[in-house]
């Protein structure tokens, strides 16, 4: 029996029931928003907004790895969050070292496998050294792929790849009418990994942001009202769920 024919049996699910196996994203995309307004409303100051998100983070890659997905993309930091508050900035930036500080050898155990999309070298000396121990540290493990967007932007990915294929070009090792999809892909920070097949943003905003926009493409998006910091592992089932009812065709019939 093939994809398609395995497809036309798999029976609509009641929410909140588990999600089950067989319809499982392979990579989840997160785009985490809704801090600064969670601070707001409890009358915060947003850097506690931002810390209280990272205790959602937790718990989302935990449930993650336990229900064996292969791999997951977090929005942590995008290139145009530098034009916020220095202040922000810096607390976002503490955020970094807490949680890989925190984490880390826990992940490590779990055989999470951590890599860090977008442009390190445009990061405090600090956080680019821990994230780079942190990619070192557990680039052969073979678990979860954990991927954390920092310094990331869609368009600076796509750039970087065009870049490095130009280059390939010049130096007479690919001819220009060799490129393909795949050459782009192979040339992305996420090489290697499967598309995403399931995006989800919090906060009711529905915009990409300059999120993954290669990897998107045929992606099942999910806009949960709910602020990031509010976000459970109940409500990140239900997206699962939800993933699960949907028909993708992918332009077939
Ligand atoms: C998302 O929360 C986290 C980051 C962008 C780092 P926001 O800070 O964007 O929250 P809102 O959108 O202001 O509520
Ligand atoms: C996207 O959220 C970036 C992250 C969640 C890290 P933003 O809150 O920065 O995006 P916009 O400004 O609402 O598009
Ligand atoms: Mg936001």
């Amino acid at each position: 029996m093939n994809r398609t024919q395995l497809r036309g049996l798999w029976h609509l699910r009641k929410a909140g029931e588990k999600p089950r196996e067989e319809r499982m994203p392979r990579h989840v995309a997160i785009i985490m928003d809704g801090n600064g307004r969670w601070a707001k409303k409890h009358r915060l100051n947003v850097s506690r907004g931002h810390r209280q998100g990272t205790e959602t983070l937790r718990e989302i890659i935990r449930h993650t790895d336990d229900l064996g997905i292969e791999a997951l993309s977090l929005y942590a930091f995008s290139t145009e969050n530098w034009n916020r508050p220095a202040e922000e900035v810096a607390a976002l930036m503490q955020l970094i070292l807490d949680f890989f500080a925190s984490e880390i050898d826990e992940l490590d155990e779990k055989n999470v496998r951590i890599l860090i999309l977008g442009d390190k070298s445009a990061l405090p000396e600090q956080q680019r050294a821990v994230l780079q121990e942190a990619e070192e540290r557990t680039g052969k493990n073979t678990g979860l792929r954990l991927n954390i967007a920092i310094n990331y932007g869609g368009r600076a990915e796509l750039a970087r790849a065009a870049a490095e294929i130009a280059a390939l070009a010049r130096d007479g090792k690919l001819k220009p009418e060799e490129v393909s999809e795949q050459t782009v892909a192979d040339h992305l920070y996420t090489r290697g990994q499967p598309d995403v097949d399931l995006l989800i943003r919090t906060s009711g905003e529905m915009r990409l942001s300059n999120f993954l926009l290669y990897q998107n493409a045929y992606a099942e998006f999910i806009f949960p009202e709910v602020l990031w910091p509010d976000f459970t592992v109940a409500e990140y089932d239900r997206c699962l769920a939800a993933f699960g009812r949907r028909d993708r065709r992918y332009g077939g019939r």
